[in-house]
This record gives C-alpha cells, sequence and structure tokens, in this order.
C-alpha cells in the first residue's frame, strides 16, 4: 500500500452525474487487483480532508494508470468533479481482500449504478466470460455495458422504472438463469439489500457468491473501526470484521445480516 500524489489524465463524464477518472499513480497501478480499492483524498479544496474510498475500475501497470468511476453524491465526490485534467489528489492504495479469480463453471457478474466499478476489473482478470446481471434504479444508472458486450459478456439488464430491459430488481433476469441449475460463481458489488439478495441466492443454490461490501469508512487502513460489519467464522463463532482491511469482498457465507 503507497500514499502517492496521483495527477488526474482525462475525465470522461458518462451518465447524468457518473464519471470515470484517469489517474497517474504507477506504484498503485503496479498492484492493483480487482476488487481492491484506494482512499482518496482532493487536497486543498475540501474542508473536511477527509479521505473517500473509491473501487479500482482498472488499472494498466504499463501506463501508470488508475481508472475510477464515480458518482457524485456529496461534498467530497463534488469537489472532486470541480478537479480539471492535470489537478492532483492524494491517493493510497490498493486497499484490501480482493476477489479470487478462480470461479467454479461461469462467472455471474451482478451490479448496480457504481458498483459496476470493480466488476470491469474482475471481468478483464477472470480466466473465462460470463454474464453480467446489472440493474438500477433507471436507465442512467445502467453504465458501460458496452464494454462487457464487446469483451465477450453476456450483459443481462434490469431497471426498476422498466426503462431498460426487464422491468425490476436485478435478481429478476438473475433469478431466470439460476433457475436451470447452473454452475456458477457469483460476484457482487453494490447495495446491502443487493448483496444480500444474491447471497441468499447462492447459498440456496449451493453456489459462492463473493459480495463487495460497501460500509462508510473513515481511516481505510483498519485502525478506526468505523467500517465493521458482522461476519462469522470457519469454527461457526461471529466477530466483528473491518471492511477496509478484512473485506471489501467476503463469501456470502460469512456475513452475518
Ligand atoms: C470499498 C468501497 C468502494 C467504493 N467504490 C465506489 C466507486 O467505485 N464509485 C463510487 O461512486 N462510489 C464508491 N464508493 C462510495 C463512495 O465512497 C461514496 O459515495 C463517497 O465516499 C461519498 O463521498 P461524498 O463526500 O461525496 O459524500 P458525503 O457528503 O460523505 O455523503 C453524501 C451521501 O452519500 C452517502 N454515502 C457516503 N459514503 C457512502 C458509501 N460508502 N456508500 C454509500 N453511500 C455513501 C451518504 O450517506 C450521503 O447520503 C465506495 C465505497 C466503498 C466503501
Ligand atoms: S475505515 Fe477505519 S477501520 Fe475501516
Amino acid at each position: 500500500m503507497t500514499d502517492v500524489e496521483a495527477t488526474i489524465l482525462d475525465i470522461r463524464p458518462l451518465a447524468q452525474g457518473y464519471q470515470v477518472i484517469t489517474l497517474r499513480a504507477p506504484a498503485i497501478a503496479a498492484e492493483a487487483r480487482p476488487g481492491q480499492f484506494i482512499h482518496l483524498q482532493v487536497a486543498n479544496l475540501e474542508p473536511t480532508r477527509l479521505r473517500r474510498p473509491f473501487s479500482i475500475y482498472d488499472a494498466d501497470p504499463a501506463a501508470g494508470t488508475l481508472f475510477v468511476l464515480y458518482k457524485v453524491v456529496g461534498l467530497g465526490t463534488r469537489h472532486l468533479a470541480a478537479l480539471p485534467i492535470g489537478a492532483t489528489v492524494r491517493v493510497l492504495g490498493p486497499i484490501g481482500r480482493p476477489f479470487p479469480l478462480d470461479p467454479v463453471g461461469e462467472p455471474f457478474l451482478v451490479g448496480g449504478g457504481y458498483g459496476v466499478a470493480p466488476l470491469w476489473f474482475l471481468a478483464r482478470n477472470l480466466p473465462r466470460r460470463g454474464t453480467l446481471f446489472v440493474g438500477g434504479r433507471t436507465a442512467a444508472d445502467i453504465l458501460e455495458t458496452e464494454r462487457f458486450r464487446e469483451a465477450g459478456w453476456r450483459v443481462e439488464v434490469a431497471t426498476q422504472d422498466g426503462t431498460l430491459g426487464t422491468p425490476g430488481l436485478v435478481t429478476v433476469p438473475l433469478d431466470l438463469a439460476l433457475a436451470g441449475g447452473v454452475r456458477a460463481e457469483l460476484y457482487a458489488c453494490g447495495p446491502d439489500g443487493m448483496l444480500h439478495a444474491v447471497g441468499e441466492r447462492a447459498i440456496a443454490h449451493g453456489l459462492r457468491a463473493w459480495l463487495s461490501l460497501d460500509k462508510h469508512m473513515v481511516c481505510g487502513v483498519g485502525a478506526c473501526l468505523a467500517c465493521v460489519q458482522k461476519v462469522r467464522r470457519a469454527d461457526g463463532s461471529e466477530a466483528l470484521a473491518r471492511v477496509c482491511v478484512d473485506g471489501p469482498v467476503f463469501e456470502a457465507r460469512e456475513i452475518v445480516w
């Protein structure tokens, strides 16, 4: 894990409120694994100077670049979105337990909104292609699906307002795919409700599901306990895990909801 001053090399606006930034951070790009995140601080601009966690959307070790796909939701992300190309931010990373890369059967990736970010880095590094199940409130929350299709992934879309794909939650197309008793390994990133639903389905079908938890974080390095999650140890006892360093990726059976 290193703490570096990273220059913004590029800014690519997506749908309303979402964008992808390219950062020059060679030491972090060289180490980054799918599922890990960076802890980013918008220096000088932000009064609180707190860092914010963002999944690594992609990394190019040869070019020394990192990619972050984010949504503007509050103070920190508003300040980040106001920075021009050439500005710098402080970046600590890579942090956390990555996704395992040895799927049994077909990889099923499940995400929504910015939850698709770690899934793209994962898709690029898995040994085989599979299906991306992507959900959102509306069509504007369905991001970057063309990249997955071009890379040979099947894409199943669901929107709650029915503006794109199957109407309803992302679990609607997922349930259809699981109904045939397929051998699959699930990987998901999104809000707790979605992760819980994906985990329940994996357990019911006897499959593994790797869930990337989205918890509010402060230190990002295991010191403050702001991000704890109740988990079940291998011996059946319960404990508190720090999502920043013991996760953010947990297998569904480890999590006590
Ligand atoms: C491991 C991890 C990976 C993440 N990856 C991404 C990513 O790839 N792209 C992305 O856009 N966001 C990601 N997030 C969420 C991101 O960290 C928050 O959106 C960000 O910290 C909000 O900062 P802010 O100052 O703009 O918002 P604040 O002003 O702090 O809060 C604004 C609103 O956002 C909510 N919020 C704050 N933090 C979170 C959070 N962690 N999860 C959900 N809601 C939150 C607050 O409750 C509030 O309603 C990730 C979070 C974690 C823990
Ligand atoms: S954010 Fe401080 S321990 Fe996880």
